[in-house]
C-alpha cells in the first residue's frame, strides 16, 4: 500500500536517544545512496525529540510537533528512544506509544528473515526455514495505559493495569494478517493467544478469528497459545509464515524471533496503517551502554529504511538495500555483535558502498 501521493517523499528522521542517533545517521546515508541509484527524491527533515529535550525544556511531544508529523511526511524513521536519566521513559511513552496510537498504527510488522546461514543459532535450520513476519497489535491490549495505583506507598498498595481489547481492533489486525499472507501468496497464518487464561479478552480474539479465516479458505489457520508459540518459534520456525497476535505478546515473541536471525542488530519493524504515513523504527531499544561508541549495529535501521521504501512503494530500493546488507554479512562486514570488526559509520559505509557500485 502506498500512501504517498506524489514526489519528493518527505521522511521525518526522529533519531532519538542513545545509538538511535548513530543508527539514524548510518541509515540515512544509505538512504541517500539508494535514493541516487534509483532516482527517489526523498526529503529528510530531522526532528529534535528525545531525552536531551525532555529534560532541557520538559517537553516530549508538543501538540505543534504531533500536528507537523501528523500532517506534513509520508513516513517518519525514529530511532530509538529510551534514557536512565528519565524517570519512567516518560519522554518515550508519550512520543513512540504516543505515536503509534495517535497516529492509530494499528499494524506492528516486524519481519524476521535470515540473512547469513551462520547467524542462526539453530542447528540445521536455513534461509528457507527462518522467513516470517509478525503482525502485531499496535494500539490495544496492555499498551493502552488505562489503570492506575491506590495507596501508592504503602503496605496495601494496589496497582491495575488494564489489557483492552475491542472488537474492531481485534478484526483490524487479523484481517491485515489474512490479507498480507494472500497478497504475498503466503500459504499460512498462526494466531498467538491466551485465550485459556484471559477468557475475556482473547476469547474474543478467538472468536474474531474464527470469523476472519473462514473469509480465507485458501490460507491455512491455526492457532497457539502464546508460550507454545514461544517454543514453536525455536522448534520449527519453518512451519510459520504470518504471525498474529497482541501487542505484548508481539513485543516478546519479536525478541525471541529476532533472536533466531542474528539479533536486535538485524531486526527492522514498521508501525502502519494503510493508506496513512506509517513510522518506521528498530525493534531494539537506545542500548545506553553502546551509546557514542560507533559500535552500536546500523543494520536493524537499514533494513528498516527497506520496509520504509518498501511500504512507500520503492519496491526495487527497498530489495537493493536488503540485498546490499545481505552481500555485506557474506563478505563478514559487519559490527561486533554478528563477530565483525567494523563500527557502525564503517558498516553503514559499506552498505551505502554497495548501494552506489549498483
Ligand atoms: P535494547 O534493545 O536497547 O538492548 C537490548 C540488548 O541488545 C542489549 O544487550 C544491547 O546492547 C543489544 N542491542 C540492541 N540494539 C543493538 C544494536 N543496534 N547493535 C548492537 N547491539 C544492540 O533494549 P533495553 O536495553 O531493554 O532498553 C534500552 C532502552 O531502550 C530502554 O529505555 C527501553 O525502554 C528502550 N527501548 C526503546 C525502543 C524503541 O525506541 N523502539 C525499543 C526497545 C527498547
Ligand atoms: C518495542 C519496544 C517498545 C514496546 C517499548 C520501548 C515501549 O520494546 O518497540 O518493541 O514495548 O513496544
Ligand atoms: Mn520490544
Amino acid at each position: 500500500m502506498n500512501p504517498a501521493t506524489q514526489r519528493p517523499w518527505r521522511i521525518a528522521v526522529i533519531p532519538g536517544d542513545g545509538i538511535g542517533t548513530e543508527v539514524a545517521t548510518a541509515a540515512v546515508g544509505v538512504l541517500e545512496a539508494a535514493a541516487r541509484a534509483f532516482g527517489l527524491e526523498l526529503d529528510f527533515v530531522w526532528f529534535d525529540l528525545g531525552a536531551e529535550k525532555y529534560l532541557r525544556e520538559g517537553v516530549s511531544l508538543p501538540d505543534p510537533v504531533f500536528e507537523d508529523l501528523r500532517d506534513h511526511y509520508d513516513a517518519i524513521f525514529l530511532g530509538a528512544l529510551g534514557d536512565p536519566r528519565v524517570p519512567g521513559q516518560r519522554h518515550a511513552h508519550d512520543i513512540l506509544l504516543g505515536l503509534r496510537m495517535r497516529l492509530d498504527l494499528y499494524i506492528n510488522q516486524r519481519p524476521v528473515k535470515l540473512l547469513h546461514p551462520d547467524l542462526t543459532p539453530l542447528k540445521g535450520k536455513t534461509a528457507q526455514d527462518l522467513d516470517f513476519v509478525i503482525f502485531r497489535e499496535n494500539t490495544e491490549g496492555l499498551y493502552v495505559g488505562v489503570g492506575g495505583t491506590f495507596k501508592q506507598g504503602t503496605p496495601d498498595e494496589i496497582a491495575i493495569n488494564e489489557m483492552i481489547s475491542t472488537r474492531r481492533g481485534v478484526e483490524r489486525i487479523i484481517r491485515a494478517a489474512f490479507e498480507h499472507a494472500r497478497g504475498r501468496g503466503l500459504k499460512r497464518v498462526c494466531m498467538a493467544d491466551k485465550a485459556n487464561v484471559l477468557t475475556h479478552a482473547h476469547g474474543l480474539w478467538q472468536r474474531v478469528f474464527k470469523e476472519v479465516r473462514a473469509e480465507y479458505p485458501d490460507i491455512e489457520s491455526r492457532h497457539l497459545y502464546a508460550d507454545v508459540a514461544a517454543m514453536e518459534l525455536v522448534r520449527a520456525p519453518e512451519d510459520f509464515d504470518v504471525i498474529v497476535t497482541s501487542n505484548m505478546f508481539g513485543d516478546l515473541l519479536s525478541d525471541l524471533a529476532a533472536q533466531l536471525v542474528g539479533g536486535l542488530g538485524l531486526a527492522p519493524s514498521g508501525n502502519v496503517h494503510p493508506g496513512k504515513a506509517g513510522l518506521f523504527e528498530p525493534v531494539h531499544g537506545s542500548a545506553p551502554p553502546l551509546a557514542g561508541q560507533d559500535v552500536a549495529n546500523p543494520f536493524a535501521m537499514i533494513l528498516t529504511g527497506a520496509q520504509m521504501l518498501e511500504w512507500l512503494g520503492a519496491e526495487a530500493a527497498g530489495a537493493a538495500i536488503e540485498e546490499a546488507v545481505r552481500q555485506a554479512l557474506a563478505a563478514g562486514e559487519a559490527t561486533r555483535d554478528l563477530g565483525g570488526t567494523l563500527g557502525t559509520r564503517a558498516a553503514g559505509a559499506a552498505v551505502t558502498a554497495r548501494i552506489s557500485a549498483g
